[in-house]
């Protein structure tokens, strides 16, 4: 294996200064670091991360190598990764394997050079390493004990496998989580896809229309943000129960190409393909502005609004400039990839606290019960999901009502009536 791959190495001061400030933000991964550096839970395990490399994953890696762990570190997304922050780890000692703005095929020579550390744990955003152990390195499947996946759209791949008998060792869904899913996916993917649209474009929210397209847990997050700035929410949606939640949150709710009539920004978070197509670029005002910030570049059909375009060039940094044949403008931000790591920082370290903290816990849940797990998708332990739970809110200083003996009681009883 190679000792890394990365931008700079000049970088690293930088990054370490950045790893610092997200680590003061981050209290709960802070307690199981210091928890793994006198119990040593990972000692001698062989680690392949696939995650975006930012601030708050380096708080990640370091508190799992003070538990023992060997890790390898490779970009989930060829726009993620901070180069300084790659340059930090590369400069500790940690194998990494990532630069922004590395072309397809280079992402994944990054990360086959991080799957030779031979890991017996795999840590996934987007299950990449999953997928490729299972299609380029079968040998080395006997070998991995289990897997944790980060991200919504890594979920459903892998509960696909898991339903096609295809998985070969078991996953903990860390997604999942109430502890994830309920902050980062929402405040996190909400607050920093405003903040990367402001980036790549500066405009005013105020006073526009912005259409959220699937409103999930980041596409309420989105839409709860866009609203606080002033904005006019247009959701589109195709599952009925989270429509009417949309409408009941007080947002309009219609067909994508009604939506894309009157849209000014567009805002896709579906985790599915093709969500805004030719159809829909064909009736946009001139000037749409058009993100993404669901996990894969493939919400947006870029080809297809390729194909109807009569030019195309770089606005400026993160705007692409596309004119139609009726004179007008579609600016697509950051490539179709996601908005809020290539135009931005991601997720705060607030929320990444705890999606990590369970990520760190779920690490060594597979350590110490991985062989007794069959090869399927399973749920982050409840007793994990309480204890981040419990140790955000002491960690903010928030402490909060206990059940009366009387009151746990009555409410584990049939028996009580009036
Ligand atoms: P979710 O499953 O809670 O929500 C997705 C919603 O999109 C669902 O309500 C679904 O009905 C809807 N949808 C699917 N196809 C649609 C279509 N054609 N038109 C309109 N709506 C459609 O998923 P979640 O957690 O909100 O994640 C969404 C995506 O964002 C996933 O790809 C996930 O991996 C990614 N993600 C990105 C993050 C980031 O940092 N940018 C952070 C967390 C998740």
């Amino acid at each position: 294996m190679k000792e890394h791959i990365i931008k700079d190495i000049a970088l690293a001061d930088a990054g370490k200064q950045r790893i610092e400030w997200a680590r003061r933000h981050m209290p709960v991964l802070q307690k199981i670091r210091e928890r793994f550096e006198k119990e040593r839970p990972l000692e001698g395990i062989n680690v392949v991360a696939c995650l975006h490399v930012t601030v708050e994953t380096a708080n990640l890696i370091t508190a799992l190598r003070a538990g023992g762990a060997n890790i390898a570190l490779a970009a989930s997304n060829p726009l993620s990764t901070q180069d300084d922050v790659a340059a930090a780890l590369a400069s500790e000692g940690i194998p990494t394997f990532a630069i922004k703005g590395e072309s397809d095929q280079e992402y994944y020579e990054c990360l086959e050079e991080a799957i030779k550390i031979k890991p017996h744990v795999t840590l996934d955003d987007g299950a990449d390493t999953i997928a490729t152990l299972h299609s380029e390195h079968k040998d080395l499947l006997s070998g991995v004990i289990g897997g944790c996946e980060e991200t919504t759209t890594g979920v459903i791949r892998l509960r696909a496998m898991a339903a096609d008998g295809a998985l070969a060792y078991p996953v903990v869904a860390v997604n999942d989580a109430d502890t994830k899913m309920m902050f980062d996916n929402r405040y996190g993917t909400g607050q920093s896809t405003i903040h990367g649209i402001l980036n790549a474009t500066n405009v005013l929210f105020a006073g526009k229309t912005v259409v959220v397209v699937g409103y999930g847990w980041c596409g309420r997050g989105t839409a709860l943000r866009a609203k606080g700035l002033g904005a006019n929410l247009v959701v589109v949606e195709v599952n009925p129960r989270k429509a009417l939640e949309a409408v009941m949150d007080g947002y309009r709710v219609m067909p994508m190409l009604d939506a894309a009539r009157i849209g000014d920004l567009f805002i896709t978070v579906t985790g599915d393909m093709s969500v805004i197509r030719t159809e829909h670029f064909e009736v946009m005002r001139d000037q749409a502005i058009v993100a993404n910030s669901g996990h894969f570049n493939v919400e947006l059909d870029l080809p297809g609004l390729s194909s109807i375009a009569v030019g195309i060039s770089e606005m400026k940094e993160d705007v692409m400039e596309y004119t139609l044949t009726n004179g007008n403008r579609i600016y697509i931000l950051a490539e179709g990839r996601l908005v809020n790591l290539a135009s931005a920082f991601g997720h705060p370290p607030e929320v990444m606290d705890m999606s990590f903290a369970n990520q760190a816990l779920a690490v060594r849940y597979i350590v110490e019960h991985g062989d007794k797990l069959d090869n399927q998708v399973y749920p982050v332990p409840s007793e994990i999901d309480e204890e981040v739970a419990s140790l955000k809110l002491d960690a903010m200083g928030i402490t909060i009502e206990k059940l009366t003996a009387e009151q746990d009681e009555y409410l584990h009883s049939w028996t009580m009536g009036t």
